[in-house]
């Protein structure tokens, strides 16, 4: 449910708010079970790769859009992470391609190129851990079942977290949770919760 949580959660996930919340998050680190709080956020950071709503773009080119903090953007893994966001033909067609500046004061993107650029940024990071909040929102249903089915081996061996209101979107999850006002209400498969045929 839209105000139910799920930003501050993925927020709290990302060590943003560590000193706001009470109770414990346990996380497996290193073979070890630590607390979230334990861990140093940079080193935790370094392993968590999210599609965030207030995503930023920075004034500077695609390469370095999706290759955030890289000196020397790697070709060979820039078109892979474009291509499993499926704007590697978008960017292709653009006369500087990979150079082209966006941002502020370049190019203009849609909201839909930019939760795009925005995944694969998450993807040109090969982290452990991936955070997506509505990341194929502002994406026609057949963007967002082509990008599901790209991502769908880059899941794999990585925990992900989704949050979305679209149904479709977290169909294949392991888990769903049902979220409202702050609270879980809910939390199953797909399968199990349309059988209970309750919020979900
Ligand atoms: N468990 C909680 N304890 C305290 N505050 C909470 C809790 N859950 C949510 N809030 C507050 O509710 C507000 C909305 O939270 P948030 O942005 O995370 O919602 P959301 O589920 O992402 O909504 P949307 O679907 O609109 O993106 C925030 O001000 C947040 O601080
Ligand atoms: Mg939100």
């Amino acid at each position: 449910m839209s105000g139910s949580g799920k930003t501050t959660m993925l927020k709290i996930l990302q060590k943003y708010y560590d000193e706001q919340y009470k109770g414990k998050i346990i996380v497996q680190y290193e073979r070890n079970e630590k607390e979230l709080k334990q861990i140093i956020p940079m080193i935790w950071r370094d392993k968590v790769g999210s599609v965030m709503q207030d995503g930023y773009i920075f004034n500077d080119t695609i390469a370095k859009n999706i290759a955030v903090g890289v000196e020397y953007p790697d070709m060979e893994r820039l078109e892979y992470a474009a291509h499993m966001a499926n704007i590697k033909e978008f960017i292709d067609d653009l006369p500087m391609g990979y150079y082209t500046k966006i941002g502020m004061e370049g190019t203009g993107i849609s909201m839909g190129q930019r939760q795009r650029i925005l995944i694969a940024r998450a993807v040109y990071k090969d982290p452990e851990i991936l955070l997506f909040d509505e990341a194929t929102n502002s994406l026609d249903a057949n963007n967002e079942k082509v990008i599901l089915e790209n991502l769908e081996s880059f899941f794999e061996g990585r925990t992900v977290v989704v949050v979305a209101h679209r149904l479709s979107t977290v169909k294949n999850a392991n888990k769903i949770v049902v979220l409202e006002n702050g609270e879980i209400m809910e939390e199953g498969t797909h399968q199990t919760l349309t059988a209970l045929g309750e919020i979900f």
